[in-house]
């Protein structure tokens, strides 16, 4: 079977698409997405718009994409937290070259009907990926707004048949120490590890990310496959997963073990509880400049309409 990564990749700055070429493409590939069919936009994103082979081609989903303005494919790209390649945000950028993320296989375990060792196709239909604009917002209180491309991880999940007990689904990034430098160093207990209620993994707006900016996903963004659930601080979207387990007990998550009193299961954006050591009333989106203004933080990270009631009964102050 196939992968959706055809090459591997190494970016350039010359490669880098300026924010504006990049929204002419998408207002195009939009109205073509409206007028007409899904073979319409494959011809085009194949034929006019870019020989690059890490193009993936999508339907915008305009329903769950927010209107503000999108940080550049650098700012994405060259400020990453993934500590398997070190600390710092510009490691994952200058060390993450080594990692090959093809080819690539997901290992199925636990309450479900369908378990096993699955290609990455077989879990993502590369025919259905949507793009849609996120903001994501850092526990370290920064932001960003990207446009990912990817496809409801509730999609998967029904593909996989989980059974009536499974009331949480675990997720673990690869260990590969010789591929990642950070791995070699315990910042974390390796592997790094995320899990979110059912409720929560079906939620549409939950997606497992294969690009952005209308590209495969590079190493540092967590290539082939990250989640993205932009409701919660950035830590839960887990990079390079290549194990879900479906079970019924609470899973364990790398950053509630590391600091227990400061990362709790849900980690809900709510800026009106603080991380004990700042504030998480503000936010600083990256690319404002070092001086840029901070804006306000909300509820959800702007989400509450669509998740609120996934919470309804749980006291967000004491479930952080
Ligand atoms: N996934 C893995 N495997 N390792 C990590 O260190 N960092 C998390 C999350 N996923 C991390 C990870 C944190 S703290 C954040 S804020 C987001 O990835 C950052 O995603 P981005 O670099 O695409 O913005």
């Amino acid at each position: 079977m196939s992968s959706i990564r055809k090459s591997k990749q190494v970016i350039k700055s010359s490669e880098i698409t300026p924010e504006s070429v990049y929204l002419n493409r998408r207002s195009v590939l939009q109205t073509i997405g409206t007028l007409s069919t899904g073979l319409a936009i494959n011809l085009f994103v194949n034929d006019s718009i870019n020989a690059n082979e890490n193009q993936l081609t999508f339907s915008p989903n305009n329903k769950y994409s927010t209107t503000e303005s999108l940080n550049s494919y650098e700012d994405i790209t060259t400020y990453n937290n993934f500590y398997e390649f070190g600390m710092q945000k510009s490691d994952p950028y200058n060390y993450g070259s080594q990692f090959e993320p093809k080819p690539w296989s997901v290992k199925v375990s636990g309450e479900a009907n369908k378990t096993g060792v699955f290609d990455l196709d077989d879990l993502i239909d590369i025919n259905a990926l949507e793009e849609r604009i996120y903001r994501l917002r850092c526990v370290e209180a920064w932001s960003m707004v990207i446009p990912w491309v990817g496809i409801p991880l509730a999609s998967i999940i029904k593909k996989l048949q989980p059974k009536l007990n499974a009331k949480y689904v675990a997720f673990e990034t690869v260990y590969r120490p010789k591929q990642m430098p950070g791995q070699r160093r315990p910042a974390l207990d390796w592997p790094y590890i995320e899990g979110l209620t059912m409720q929560e993994a079906m939620h549409p707006l939950t997606i497992i990310a294969v690009g952005l900016y209308g590209k495969e996903l590079l190493n540092q963004n967590g290539a082939p496959m990250r989640l993205v659930v932009p409701w919660k601080y950035g830590f839960k979207s887990i990079k390079s997963i290549n194990k879900i387990h479906f079970q019924s007990k609470k899973p364990l998550t790398s950053w509630n073990i590391s600091a227990p009193n400061e990362y709790g299961f849900l980690a809900n954006v709510n800026p009106e509880v603080d991380h004990p050591r700042w504030s998480q009333a503000r936010e600083r989106r990256i690319g404002a400049g070092f001086f840029g203004t901070k804006q306000p933080t909300l509820m959800f990270n702007g989400y509450a309409e669509d998740v609120a009631n996934l919470y309804s009964g749980i006291s967000l102050r004491r479930n952080f």
